[in-house]
């Protein structure tokens, strides 16, 4: 156990490869806490955006931490009481979000508040450095992938309910630039760890992936 008594499921994997939905739900199944690392990442991204900060003014943002209170009602996101789990969602933030995920110090003043949802009975993590910085001692390690064709068809059909008509191929476009951030980043970039077990969900639905991740936790 990584913890006493607390069972720890770290889970990463770039930009629409179904970590969101895949933890939420495991963690239901399993009746652990969750932990979506990226919301943190997109709510700062907001607050900057409000405070009308640049990207990198690196220690005007550090400061800004501390005038801010980031909390969560499990799927939830809030920031200074506000929910505002449909804002942190949009493009502009997404984009932000990533560009701020680069700031070493940012990265190094998160590490606690994201290590304080290590409780127990346990708890599902998911974003780009789960398994290899935040809880390096997770007790499941998962990387999830899909391909970006995949991952785009799956992001355009989410923009198509939300009444967005955008074109896929800029989507591929988009994502591919994204994956290319967050893995050539110099700070916590997203690679696969060692003690990672990969699984591709390519073709697979919601309750084949859950089922690969329980068939390893027993
Ligand atoms: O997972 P999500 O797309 O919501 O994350 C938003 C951004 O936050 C990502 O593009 C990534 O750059 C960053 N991120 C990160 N480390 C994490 C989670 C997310 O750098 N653990």
């Amino acid at each position: 156990m990584s913890s006493e008594d607390t069972f720890t499921i770290a889970i990463d994997g770039p930009a629409g490869s179904g970590k969101g939905t895949i933890a939420k739900e495991l963690s239901k199944i399993l009746n652990y806490h969750y932990l979506d690392s990226g919301a943190i990442y997109r709510v700062i991204a907001l607050a900057i955006h409000n405070k009308k900060l640049e990207f990198n003014q690196e220690k005007k943002i550090v400061e800004l931490l501390k005038e801010i209170e980031i909390s969560f009602e499990f799927d939830k996101t809030f920031l200074d009481g506000k929910d505002v789990s449909s804002e942190i969602r949009e493009e502009s933030i997404s984009k932000l979000a990533s560009k701020i995920a680069q700031n070493q110090e940012l990265r190094k003043s998160l590490l606690s508040f994201q290590r304080s949802f290590a409780k127990k009975p346990g708890l599902v993590a998911e974003g780009r450095d789960m398994t290899t910085v935040v809880f390096p001692g997770a007790d499941l390690k998962i990387y999830l992938d899909a391909s970006v064709e995949e991952r785009s068809k799956r992001r355009h059909k989410q923009l198509i309910l939300k009444g967005n008509n955008v074109n896929i191929a800029n989507l591929v476009t988009e994502i591919a630039l994204r994956d290319k951030q967050d893995k050539e980043r110099v700070h916590s970039p997203l690679v696969i760890d060692d003690e990672a077990h990969i699984i591709n969900n390519d073709g697979l639905s919601v309750e084949e992936t859950i089922n690969k991740i329980l068939a390893l936790i027993n």
